[in-house]
């Protein structure tokens, strides 16, 4: 094989910066007319397409487009992003409100109207998530893991969309004022519980001047995976930019501008057959540079011959170090708090910062700008998960779920933290504090009328239960998944 000067180090598999975005001319040019009416009009768009295809990018690249509007001061962008752990109720919209509080300050955004809007909205969205958080967790006592759970406030779902669509309303009429506008950023919506795909529906429908919101979906061929509420917003009329897999001109491109390796037309146009989406492509430039191949068609094929798939490919080219760390982490739920990746990979003290340092080094972590850390890429923890075998996924749950414990007093997000534990104890078999757990939350969200949640939950009870062989529990489980499931399906019509 030809080869090329040994370069070891991989490029991240984060969403791409903006400086090193490639190609997407058609896209950019459809994005940046949508920027253009959002004046005028409130404007939503859905960025689509397959794992991997760079949807999170282009969001990224919108992002600084709209900062970097041309006249007076920059636009506000406020970005949050939707993680696979079911029931994370207004997270990423609790994210949005509290990074418009951030950007607030004289002289920049927020009169007096705004700032109040943000603080009832800011309170509206947390009180309504209340009841199914507890008041205070108790640290690990042995027995107690659950803590005392708040009574129910009278926060009602109208008045979160109202508080919600006034504070886009503040903030409209503030940038419409200013000739300015600013960019609401959602990525990953296909992980959305349903009230928050209900509330994202609803603001779509109702966005002012002056606000563009826009979000990425994961989708299969044209369809949209799972529930009803994202094809409805998918319908309401807004503009949908679909990503296909990348041209040879953007793959040249792509290896040019992010690794300096000059990609022939044969070789371009192999991967455009191949493996034309971008992460497939990062990952086969990361293993030709890592190996110090030529990026020839020869090398390429090989390359991807043995590979087993993009994110397989990606794996190959770590360091030993990195893959161990990957495999430590991969049952977390991001984000990641940093307490408990410091538990998990047994790290004290003034070790902790360094060893967090590398993992973003590695390239397959990226730190997230609220708190904590993600995969770069959820490829990478997807096929990091489907390769534990079944004895390191339970004794690494049970490690999880343990350093939870341990360290929750020092989390910030205790609702997190009461998803990871549900989760982690049932994946590590311990079913006695699982059934307790998943069963107590699972009637909470049951409450809150997120069935999807709430079944995910109980089904865990039920199968905990099973695993006990405690009928009475068993019993109770099987009543509140049958009581979901009834509401699941919608009122029972009266016999005519
Ligand atoms: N236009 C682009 N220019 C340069 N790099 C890109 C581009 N698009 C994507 N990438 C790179 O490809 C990889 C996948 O991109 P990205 O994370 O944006 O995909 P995605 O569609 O959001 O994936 P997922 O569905 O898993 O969220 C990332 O490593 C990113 O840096
Ligand atoms: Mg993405």
């Amino acid at each position: 094989m030809d080869t090329v000067q040994q370069q070891a180090e991989v490029v991240s598999y984060a969403p791409s910066p903006p400086e090193e975005f490639c190609g997407r001319e058609e896209e950019r040019e459809r994005l940046a007319a949508v920027i253009s009416r959002t004046g005028e009009h409130g404007q939503a768009v859905m960025i689509s397409g397959p794992p991997g295809i760079g949807k999170s990018s282009l969001l990224s690249w919108l992002a600084r487009e709209v900062r970097e509007c041309p006249g007076g001061l920059p636009s506000p962008v406020l970005r949050a992003e939707v993680f696979d752990l079911p029931g994370m109720i207004f997270s990423a919209f609790r994210e949005l409100v509290g990074d418009l509080r951030k950007q607030t300050a004289p002289g920049r955004i927020g009169g007096e109207g705004m700032r109040e809007a943000i603080r009832y909205a800011g309170d509206v969205l947390e009180k309504y998530a209340a009841p199914v958080e507890p008041v205070g967790l108790l640290p690990k006592t042995g027995e107690e893991i659950i803590g005392v759970f708040a009574r129910s406030p009278e926060v009602g779902y109208d008045r979160v969309r109202q508080a919600f669509g006034e504070l886009l309303r503040e903030l409209g009429r503030e940038m419409t004022g200013a000739g300015r506008i600013a960019a609401i950023l959602l990525d990953d919506v296909h992980l959305a519980s349903n009230l928050d795909r209900r509330l994202l529906r609803d603001t779509v429908h109702d966005l002012p001047p002056g606000i563009l919101l826009a979000f990425t979906c994961r989708t299969e061929g044209a369809a949209c995976p799972g529930p009803a509420t994202l094809q409805e917003i998918r319908d309401s009329g807004y503009p949908e930019v679909q990503l296909p897999g990348m041209r040879r001109d953007e793959i040249r491109e792509l290896g040019e501008r992010r690794f300096r390796l000059a990609v022939d037309d044969a070789a371009a146009a192999l991967l455009e057959t191949t493996c034309s989406d971008p992460f497939s492509l990062m990952a086969c430039f990361n293993a030709l540079r890592c190996r110090g191949l030529a990026p020839s068609a020869g090398n390429m094929a090989d390359v991807l011959a043995g590979a087993g798939g993009p994110a397989a490919l990606a794996f190959t080219t770590l360091s030993g170090p990195g893959k161990a760390l990957a495999e430590e982490l991969c049952v977390l739920n991001p984000p990641f708090p940093v307490p408990v990746v410091a538990c998990m990979l047994k790290l004290k003290g003034t070790d902790v910062m360094p060893a967090v340092d590398r993992m973003q080094e590695s390239g397959i972590f990226r730190r997230l700008p609220g708190t904590g850390y993600a995969f770069a890429h959820p490829l990478l923890q997807e096929h990091c998960r489907r390769e534990l075998s079944n004895d390191a996924r339970i004794a690494l749950n049970a490690r999880a779920a343990d350093c939870f414990e341990r360290t929750m007093h020092r989390l910030p997000g205790r609702l997190h933290v009461l998803l990871s534990l549900a989760c982690h104890f049932f994946h590590a078999q311990e079913y006695g504090k699982a059934a307790d757990l998943n069963l107590e939350l699972g009637l909470r969200f049951y409450h809150r009328e997120d069935y999807d949640t709430a079944l995910v939950l109980t089904e865990r009870a039920i199968a905990s239960a099973e695993h006990l062989g405690d009928d009475a529990l068993l019993a109770a489980a099987r009543r509140q998944g049958d009581l979901i499931r009834q509401k699941v399906a919608g009122p029972v019509e009266p016999a005519q």
